[in-house]
């Protein structure tokens, strides 16, 4: 596998001839679970041990996708984000995991969760200190990088916190990315350099792609509707420069799956499932996989859905239309198919239709001369065959999204 991490710069995406990072991973969005928004930064293990950031959250996570499909649906990274240190670095200037919550040590971990089948992901800043005030990368890229290597750690989240400076960030995110190459073992690099860099800067994604397998833009997602739609429409308003980029070996993260939680009504978590797969997304959940509700689970792992997220084309989706608060998206597929996804964003009143000529999809290649349409969500329904000048009207809840795939003939 070694001989497969290397700095060969390839054309990703032929047409935009953008350079991809080919660590020879993420050739499709990363699908795992990744603690943060459920859990946060808790270290109160004698008060709240089943939610406390310890050993004991991430094996027990390992456990449940190992035992209840979410493996086999795809999801296979088990990620630790902030607070897993020790405030301080060890006597040979090393990170440590925090000793009463980790007695076993990361490397026991990473043991634990691939003898699961599964990997294990870690988390880390670019800066002086992580945003929650634990010790920072910064100084330390080679050490830190080796350290993860050293502990059989398959992903890196690299925070920007506390970073000093723009050029410090922009060198610590280089850096980093050449220190885990260095190591030989395969990593997927996670990365927010560019969210850090856009109130004073606009990113250079060209740059940031040949050095992050994903980079966050956007706010932190919450819990909640507004979150997830603030989230969307940050990226349409941003698409004609986001879009291009995305590949296999580099994707745009508009952050977690937050399904399965508090915040969001059905509709909005069929909307938040079908807009993270048009938008080629790195799936990764925030939840509590030990007590999931079975509507979540069935969404979460439903595989049409994620056949979509993880199609080997690897093409970002885009808004197409926005008409009286519905929205249109769509994606191109493998072998000319389009997902295509109906968002309506009206707050008030009841399901509405939509009416759309098939002409306006795949400009105008996705149903030409016919093409055959499979309702992928709220519910599996197969709507039968179609010609190029056909309409398609279809029913949407409020802030409810209908995902089709669209397949030529
Ligand atoms: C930032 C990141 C979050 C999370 C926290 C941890 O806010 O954007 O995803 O990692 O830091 O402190």
């Amino acid at each position: 596998m070694a001989a497969a991490v290397r700095w060969v710069l390839v054309a990703a995406v032929a047409a935009a001839a953008v350079v991809a990072l080919d660590n020879g991973v993420a050739r499709t969005p990363p699908m795992g679970w990744l603690h943060w928004e459920r859990f946060l930064c808790g270290t109160d293990c004698a008060a709240e041990p089943d939610r406390c950031v310890s050993e004991r959250l991430f094996t027990e996570m390992a456990d449940v996708m190992a035992a209840e499909g979410w493996k086999e649906a795809g999801y296979e990274f088990v990620c630790i984000d902030d607070c897993w240190m020790a405030p301080t670095r060890d006597e040979r200037g090393r990170l440590q995991a925090d000793p009463r919550r980790f007695p076993g040590g990361i490397r026991a971990l990473a043991d634990y969760v691939h003898s699961k089948g599964l990997k294990l992901g870690i988390y880390s800043d670019v800066g002086n200190s992580t945003c929650a005030g634990f010790p920072g990368s910064y100084g330390h890229y080679e050490l830190d990088a080796q350290t993860f290597a050293s502990w059989g750690v398959d992903l890196l989240k690299f925070d920007g916190c506390n970073a000093g400076s723009l050029g410090l960030l922009a060198e610590g995110y280089r850096n980093m990315s050449l220190a885990l190459n260095k190591t030989g073992r395969p990593i997927v690099y996670s990365c927010e350099w560019p969210f850090y860099l856009r109130p004073v800067q606009q990113p250079n994604y060209t740059e940031i792609k040949q050095y992050c397998n994903h980079w966050r833009n956007f706010y932190d997602v919450y819990d909640s509707w507004n979150s997830i739609k603030s989230i969307v429409e940050w990226t349409a308003l941003h698409q004609d420069s986001i879009v291009k980029i995305a590949g296999p070996g580099g994707w745009n993260d508009p952050d977690m799956l937050v399904i399965g939680n508090f915040g969001l009504s059905w509709e909005q978590a069929v909307t938040q499932m079908a807009m993270w797969a048009i938008m080629a997304a790195p799936l990764f959940m925030s939840n509590d996989l030990r007590r999931m509700k079975p509507e979540a689970k069935w969404l979460l792992q439903n595989k049409e859905v994620i056949a979509i997220n993880q199609d080997p084309l690897g093409k970002q989706g885009y808004r197409v239309a926005k008409d009286k608060s519905f929205e249109l998206w769509e994606r191109p597929l493998s072998d000319r198919a389009y997902a295509v996804a109906v968002l309506n964003q009206q707050e008030i009143g009841g399901p509405r239709n939509f009416t759309f000529s098939l002409t306006f999809l795949g400009n105008g290649l996705a149903c030409n001369p016919a093409c055959s349409i499979q309702q992928i969500l709220p519910t599996s329904r197969d709507w039968g065959v179609y010609n190029w000048v056909s309409s398609l009207s279809v029913e949407v809840n409020p802030t409810g999204t209908v995902l089709l795939r669209v397949v030529p003939l």
